[in-house]
């Protein structure tokens, strides 16, 4: 079989041959095709993309590059969640511990940031010594003395993800339903969860900007899942602005603390709230998501949360003194206020430019080997639908240098200042 032949039914609008993704998969991972022609189909499945049984061979082809994690000696219902990625979106970071601090056990397998997105491994990495390589042996260690872990892909499961993942971040070909869906659920699949907790973003700063995608997408999901006999679910939930007030790696961890001390912005806190309650029913420790719900309150309240988030950041190797001083992370040598250039209501801001911000201020890649400034990024003091007078500050830049005009000029062009603003509604939709 040739590369080319591959790339030109894809190119044409034609099916892929259950012999054909393999044939790409394998290839890819194994080095033998070239980054050139695996971003030429991947972009022509970005265009033309593909049918149910193309994607679930592409998961299963994904899911077979590499092991499978087997946790059935480790007791009780194992429950995982994954985002399809947004900004400012940390949940899942005080969510594992959360979750776990109920007797849950949560493996979870994270990504690093894609496009305008941050990605939870790197921002983990901006806690001193933490490391998100972690072997078998030493993940179910993890599993079972602490109940919780977030590390990456690594030793051998969804090798192709991790090659194609870093491709498709800097060939643009990240916002395709087949693709995300293969790249989730290998990963998710491989690690071995009994039940999934899916979160998909739907608005400017999510892959899909367009709720009819994103609910296409998380049906995609959740049937991938039921599958291979997983209890999957989703939750659709909004992205038109970035979510809490911190965007950036060290900054969204200084968030995530915040939240487990009880003191987290309200919108992170009920996302937070809403996956952890549905996680909760599907590990049977409750009957109803108002009782699962009020459990997890209770243990933000009782600081058993930020307890299992320590052991969590000790047992990878981190510095787990940062839960009381989030200073030990690395910290920005400038602090540069945005201000308002008018009266009147925020009507939106966008999310995916505030991203952008964030990356070009240090916080994300460009390219695949860049190298991240965790200490970066944006503070909002602003929301939308929040009253401003001009002069008041909108957020801060938090850089490494002290010329940030560019990056506070694409601010300033993506927030709008209006006479009024839309309600946003955090949470549209569950699917099953
Ligand atoms: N998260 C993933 O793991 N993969 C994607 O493709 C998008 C979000």
């Amino acid at each position: 079989m040739r590369m080319v032949d591959v790339i030109d039914a894809k190119r044409n609008g034609g099916a892929l041959t259950a012999e054909q993704i393999k044939f790409f998969v394998d290839g890819y991972t194994a080095g033998d095709i070239p980054d050139y022609q695996a971003s030429a189909l991947l972009m022509a499945i970005w265009f033309n993309g593909m049918s149910d049984e193309e994607t679930r061979n592409l998961t299963m082809d994904m899911l077979h590059s590499g092991d499978r994690l087997d946790l059935s000696d480790i007791p009780g219902v194992k429950v995982d969640k994954h985002s399809t990625g947004g900004v400012g979106d940390k949940v899942s970071i005080p969510l594992a511990p959360l979750v776990a601090s109920l007797g849950i056990i949560v493996p979870m397998i994270s990504g690093r940031g894609l496009g305008h997105t941050g990605g939870t491994l790197d921002k983990l990495e901006a806690i001193p010594g933490y490391t998100v390589e972690i072997e078998e042996e030493a993940f179910k260690r993890q599993l079972r003395e602490v109940g919780c872990i977030i590390a990456g892909a690594t030793g051998n499961i969804a090798p192709a993800d991790k090659k194609i993942y870093a491709l498709r971040d800097v060939t643009d070909t990240v916002d395709s339903i087949p693709l995300i869906a293969g790249s989730i659920m290998s990963k998710k699949i491989a690690s071995g969860t009994d039940a999934l907790v899916m979160d998909v973003k739907t608005g400017s700063g999510a892959f899909m900007k367009r709720e009819e995608d994103a609910v296409a997408l998380a049906h995609a999901l959740v049937n991938i899942g039921k599958g291979v006999g997983m209890n999957a679910m989703a939750v659709i939930s909004d992205m038109n602005q970035p979510l809490g007030r911190a965007i950036g790696n060290a900054l969204e961890i200084e968030e995530s603390i915040a939240l487990l001390k009880g003191e987290g912005p309200d919108d992170l806190l009920d996302i937070v709230l809403t996956i952890g309650s549905q996680m909760t029913v599907m590990a049977g420790k409750a009957e109803s998501l108002e009782e699962a719900r009020a459990m997890l309150e209770e243990n933000i309240a009782n600081g058993k949360a930020l307890e299992r988030f320590r052991m969590m950041i000790e047992a990878q190797g981190g510095d787990g003194r940062v839960v009381d001083d989030p200073t030990i992370m690395p910290q920005a040598k400038y602090h540069i206020p945005v201000s308002a250039e008018s009266d009147g209501v925020i009507a939106s801001m966008r999310a995916d430019e505030m991203g952008v911000a964030s990356m070009m201020l240090g916080g994300g890649r460009a390219t695949k080997d860049d190298k991240l400034d965790y200490a970066v990024g944006l503070t909002l003091d602003r929301k939308v639908g929040d009253t401003v007078k001009a002069g008041d500050r909108l957020l801060t830049i938090h850089a490494n240098r002290e010329d940030v005009e560019n990056v506070k000029r694409l601010i300033l062009d993506n927030i709008v200042i209006g006479d009024h603003a839309e309600p946003i509604t955090l949470i549209h939709q569950v699917i099953v």
